[in-house]
């Protein structure tokens, strides 16, 4: 079954710290999209809510005289190539299986290419839904990133979630005994 639940996840300093600097209310709303997507796309719901719960986690601040600088952001940002990595190392710290915590950097890295020379990525299934849930949630200007959501609320939405993941992986799990 699941090692780690995604309350575990947002009860870690790390997240505490990274996931709120790009944004908690962005990405509660992306791990409920993946939820979702991850039953229409037919991959696994655990994996799918914790890439995108965590898929921001490697953000960095660019600031210039105080204020964000799109352009010095746009120029020097690798922070899908640092959340892959900060993720990892989260879920295993909190005993994450190994397999599981790959796939999810995996889906992290890809999660958007505009770090990357140009170029197509051929995306795997999940990393398609982490993508789009992703997608799904984006406003204009990079306005997602400044939505609020206070503690409590973030803890009990994920709650809910971890509690609809793990009904539905007990679904599946019957669907494959029968
Ligand atoms: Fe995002």
């Amino acid at each position: 079954m699941r090692h780690v639940t995604l309350v575990q996840l947002f009860d870690h300093p790390i997240t505490q710290k990274y996931v709120k600097r790009s944004g908690m209310a962005h990405a509660v709303a992306c791990a409920y999209h993946a939820f979702r997507l991850a039953k229409k796309h037919k991959v696994d719901p655990d994996r799918a809510t914790k890439a995108a719960f965590l898929h921001d986690i490697g953000h960095y601040t660019w600031y210039r005289d105080g204020k964000w600088d799109y352009d010095l952001y746009k120029e020097n940002d690798i922070h899908a190539i640092k959340g892959s990595e900060r993720a990892h190392k989260l879920l295993i710290r909190l005993g994450e299986h190994p397999r599981t915590a790959k796939e999810i950097a995996l889906a992290i890295l890809l999660h958007t290419d505009s770090y990357l020379p140009e170029g197509y990525l051929e995306l795997n299934p999940l990393q398609h839904v982490v993508a789009l849930a992703d997608e799904l949630d984006e406003e204009p200007g990079g306005d997602h990133h400044y939505r609020t959501i206070s503690d409590d609320r973030a803890r009990r939405m994920l709650d809910r979630l971890d509690r609809k993941i793990e009904s539905t992986l007990i679904q599946n799990e019957m669907k494959h005994s029968m």
